[in-house]
């Protein structure tokens, strides 16, 4: 049975365009594996905490020394690790703010990210993401174009996922980038005929 983990983090619970296309592809994959297990993690609606100390001194004291705080710290990156590791596909709705993504995911980030878990260092010092085997669609919503021209150097958004998803083993990575959906109702109707017309492709592939 497939797994797909679904993850949201678009401040708009209304009109936003990574919540629409992230939905309308979950429901094209469902259509083309009937019976496949959806996690949905809304990370805007339901965000998990920000790194703090507390979450690090958890992390690095030896699980039979921790406290009950700690363990309850420790379990919901363990509950989050174990969602990523039994999807087979994860799909995120990821909107640009500020030239990268949200401070949503990022905290969903920080807390997947963990040294002998979802990556390692080889005797060479090597760093090996241990979290393989999986396919990645990431649905960005920009305002402004950074697939190409000037803005280009300014997409810190999917380099950053590009960066820190790889160092995690996670490869297989496609974007779908809808752009420039600050400049005005056509620019937004083209970006999004491009994007429905891109899922489509995806899905018959
Ligand atoms: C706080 C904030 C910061 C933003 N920063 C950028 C930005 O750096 N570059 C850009 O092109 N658009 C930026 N935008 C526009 C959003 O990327 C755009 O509205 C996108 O559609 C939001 O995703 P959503 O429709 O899924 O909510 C920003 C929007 C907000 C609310």
């Amino acid at each position: 049975m497939t797994t797909i983990l679904h993850l949201n983090s678009s401040v708009r619970s209304t009109d936003s365009i990574s919540r629409q296309l992230t939905g309308e592809f979950v429901q094209k994959l469902q259509a083309a594996h009937p019976g496949a297990r959806v996690i949905e993690r809304d990370l805007a609606k339901q965000p998990v905490p920000h790194l703090s100390e507390q979450m690090m001194g958890a992390y690095f004291t030896p699980a039979e020394q921790r406290s009950d705080e700690q363990k309850r710290i420790v379990q919901l990156s363990d509950d989050l690790v174990a969602e990523l590791q039994s999807a087979d596909v994860v799909i995120i709705g990821a909107p640009m703010y500020n030239f990268s993504i949200s401070s949503t995911l990022k905290a969903w980030i920080d807390h997947v990210a963990r040294a002998g878990v979802t990556f390692k260092y080889n005797e060479q010092g090597q760093p090996v993401g241990l979290v393989n085997g999986k396919k990645f669609y990431v649905f960005t919503s920009r305002g402004g174009v950074y697939s190409s021209g000037p803005a280009k150097a300014l997409d810190f958004h999917e380099t950053y996922l590009r960066g820190v998803l790889g160092f995690l083993g996670i490869t297989d990575i496609t974007f779908v980038h809808t752009e420039g959906v600050a400049m005005g109702e056509q620019a937004v109707n083209s970006a999004l005929a491009n994007s429905r017309s891109a899922m489509d492709a995806l899905i018959a592939a």
